[in-house]
């Protein structure tokens, strides 16, 4: 049975403990261990029951991914988990699943194979799989719609959302909530059982209702998964599968999910998704700060300016338990900045996102103040005022003589050397860069930036922070524009050269959302406000090559007053609930200043459209990936998915031109420095990766093998 299963007798209840850390996964070695266990609880005339359970802190939370990804990759399938569900449910003694931190997929799908489910309180279940771009393949489709109704099972396996034990328990799912010991619970409760007839999940067929009673959950699912999961292919697979559970016996239930299930393990999306769960949890794991870096505790903070970014990033503090002192200029700007934080929340509690109660806890822990007095005593300070260098450092002046000792000092800047900013301190290994994303308590993108001299105290309490916060914290180098900005620069450029050169507004936005985007380039320029990017342009001109196009639409615009949503009009007009309509004036005015500038205008069909902004972004990334300033590709995917919309099933910027072929991308941007010039010279590490027929992802991996 190996190290990974474990067969024990506790009395006449036979148990099974699965251990195989850190989240008991369906690795090889785990179904083949609970079948031979099975087997003995069968031959052992003592045993009238059985009890699996997770060893450490969780049931099963799944097949392996890194099995499924060899599967997506090619390696045959093998018969899955269907044989070992179908010798547990067929098995003459009852079997209990008990079930504590997470049963997920495949281990949901075990469960749901034993005879009962009983669950602490904390636990949670469900079937994640579309997250990863497949759907349940060990039945789960099937007999879940059996245990909680067509309803709930469509919802589940569709979406992908765990649910609570006690919502679990409501539902039938789970038979029994444990307080006290879970195990000691669940050999009582098998023991109970043990003289009972046993229930075979497949054979309950009366939760599956009839087609017209199913039509409208159906219907309503699809509707769902094409607006909310746009162009994913998971979801509504996943709906065909559940739907099939009500209209086909068990066993053909089974085969329409395999055939499902299979063709989503094959598709891109999956390997792409797969790609983000891994490349996601890889962000934390930093080279040069080993995971035992002491941090500094992080119980009280600050934030310096209460605008936008500060009101929104004091909400995610006070969301995470920690009592946050909010100061501003004067009390005009105070009092706008609590009202903003005081009509987000009730904004939340609207939706449904909090409950009443938990918002006013957390508003008792924001406290407004005009001065920095009692920041004496905080252990953290996120200081977001007006982006300019004379004031961040007037600022980190002033932090300087308040601030206790050994107390981490944070920018958001968004655009500004962090080095420089230290530089206005004695304790720039305490300085570093938080810059959270518009809006701060939504967006889950962190991108925490190192600079020269931040110590890898600060960097590990930061990253451990992020987590704390509910954030996805990413490592990267102190550059103008750190690495999200510094891509976007280029992507929207292009965006802007391709009005000049005869798209239209819509052709552009509409070509890059159809590809996956939450939204269009210049739609993303309305809504952030057209004058911040005018305003930095003009400060930095002075850096610009002489001679070389820039885009000017939007700075004309910007001279018209058209910032974007805030002032109605911008690349679009806003109507009523700033909702965006094409305005022909601004199609009018960029063909006109096009024939100023001579600018020759063309067609441009789709694919160009995206090549042009997609490679810009690409070409930018490999500079960065080079020069060091993120750590993996993989972290450049990750920055792009959580703070700028890009499409998960793509698998953010790097890993889509891996999947496109860096010959191809190449050879692409080689055509677009011809026709475009300097801009478009490509990145010494796409041409070498290109010429050597290797992917960004083997970069990463020869790097850390040199390292
Ligand atoms: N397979 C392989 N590795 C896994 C894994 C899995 N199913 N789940 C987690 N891991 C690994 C992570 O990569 C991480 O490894 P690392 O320490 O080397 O980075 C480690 O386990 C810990 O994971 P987390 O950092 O995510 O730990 P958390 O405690 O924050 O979260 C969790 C735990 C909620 C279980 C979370 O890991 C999770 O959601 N896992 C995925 C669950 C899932 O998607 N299951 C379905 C798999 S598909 C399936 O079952 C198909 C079936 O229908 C046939
Ligand atoms: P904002 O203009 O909304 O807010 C800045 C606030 O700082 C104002 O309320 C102002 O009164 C206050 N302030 C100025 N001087 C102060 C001082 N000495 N003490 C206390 N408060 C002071 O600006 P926003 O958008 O919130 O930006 C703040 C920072 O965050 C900037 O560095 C910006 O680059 C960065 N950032 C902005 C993003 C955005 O989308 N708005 C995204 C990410 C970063």
């Amino acid at each position: 049975m190996g190290d990974l299963v474990q067969f024990t007798k506790s009395g006449n209840i036979g148990v099974i403990t699965i251990n195989n850390p850190p989240v008991n996964a369906l690795s090889p070695g785990v179904p083949e261990g609970i079948f031979e266990s099975i087997e003995k609880l069968l031959t052992d005339k003592e045993l009238k029951a059985a009890v699996l359970i997770g060893g450490g802190s969780t049931f099963i939370a799944g097949a392996d991914i890194k099995e499924l990804e060899k599967m997506a990759a090619g390696k045959p399938r093998g018969a899955g988990l269907l044989p070992l569900l179908l010798k547990i449910e067929d098995c003459r003694k009852p079997v209990v699943a008990a079930i504590h931190g997470t049963a997920l997929g495949g281990g949901m799908e075990t469960a749901m194979a034993c005879h009962y489910r009983v669950a602490t309180r904390s636990a949670k279940v469900g079937q994640p799989e579309v997250k990863l771009g497949i759907i349940p393949g060990a039945a789960g489709t099937q007999r879940l719609p059996r245990l909680a109704g067509v309803a709930k099972a469509v919802e589940m396996c569709s979406e992908g959302n765990p649910i609570a034990a006690q919502e679990a328990f409501e539902l039938e799912i789970i038979d029994k909530l444990i307080d006290g010991d879970l195990l000691t619970g669940a050999i009582a409760f098998a023991q109970e059982m043990a003289t009972k007839p046993i229930p075979k999940t497949r054979e309950r067929n009366n939760n599956l209702g009839t087609p017209e009673q199913n039509a409208p959950s159906f219907t309503a699912a699809r509707e769902n998964a094409r607006k909310k999961q746009r162009g994913l292919m998971a979801p509504l697979a996943a709906i065909d599968a559940v739907e099939a559970a009500t209209k086909l016996p068990f066993e053909e239930g089974c085969q329409a999910e395999q055939r499902l299930f299979a063709e989503c393990l094959s598709s891109s999306q999956a390997k792409a998704l797969m790609h983000v769960f891994f490349a996601e949890r890889e962000v934390a794991k930093l080279p040069d700060v080993p995971k035992d870096t002491p941090v500094i505790p992080i119980k009280t903070a600050g934030v310096v300016g209460a605008g936008t970014m500060g009101g929104g990033i004091s909400m995610v503090l006070a969301n995470a338990g920690i009592p946050v002192l909010v100061k501003e200029a004067d009390q005009a700007a105070l009092d706008r900045g609590m009202a903003n934080i005081q009509k987000n929340y009730a904004n939340s509690v609207k939706r449904g996102r909090f409950t009443q109660q938990f918002v006013d806890e957390r508003l008792k822990l924001i406290q407004p103040t005009l001065s920095l007095d009692g920041f004496a005593g905080v252990d953290l300070v996120i200081e977001a005022v007006f982006e300019g260098m004379a004031l961040k450092k007037e600022v980190f002046g002033q932090l300087e003589k308040t601030c206790k000792p050994g107390a981490v000092l944070a920018s958001n800047t968004s655009t500004l050397s962090i080095d420089e900013i230290a530089s206005a301190t004695h304790r720039p290994q305490f300085v570093i860069g938080t810059h959270f994303f518009s809006p701060a308590n939504v967006m889950r993108l962190l991108e925490i930036v190192r600079g020269k001299a931040t110590s890898k105290e600060v960097i590990a309490t930061c990253m451990q922070l992020s987590k704390k916060l509910g954030k996805v914290g990413v490592l990267v180098g102190n550059c103008r524009g750190f690495v999200g900005n510094r891509m976007f620069h280029p992507y929207v450029r292009e965006s802007v050269f391709l009005l000049e050169e005869g798209a239209t507004v819509q052709d552009v936005d509409s070509a890059l959302y159809d590809f996956g985007m939450a939204m269009g380039p210049l739609a993303v320029g309305d809504l952030a406000g057209l004058d911040v990017g005018w305003r930095i342009r003009k400060e930095y001109r002075h850096l610009e090559k002489p001679g070389i196009r820039q885009p000017f639409a939007g700075d004309r615009l910007c001279e018209m007053g058209r910032f974007g949503q805030k002032t109605g009009a911008g690349w679009y007009k806003y109507g009523e609930n700033r909702r965006a309509i094409p305005d022909p004036e601004v199609t009018a005015l960029i063909r006109k200043w096009a024939a100023e500038a001579k600018i020759p205008q063309r067609q441009m069909g789709r694919e160009e459209i995206v090549d042009r902004c997609l490679y810009a972004l690409v070409n930018e990334g490999a500079r960065i990936l080079q020069e060091g300033y993120a750590l993996r590709a993989g972290d450049i995917d990750i920055i792009y998915i959580n703070g700028y919309g890009f499409p998960a099933h793509r698998g953010g910027p790097m890993w889509y031109a891996d999947t496109v072929g860096l010959k191809n991308v190449y050879s692409r941007v080689l055509e677009f420095h011809k026709q475009h010039g300097e801009l478009w010279e490509p990145a010494p590490l796409l041409k070498q990766m290109a010429e050597q027929g290797k992917t960004f992802a083997e970069y990463n991996k020869e790097q850390r093998a040199t390292a």
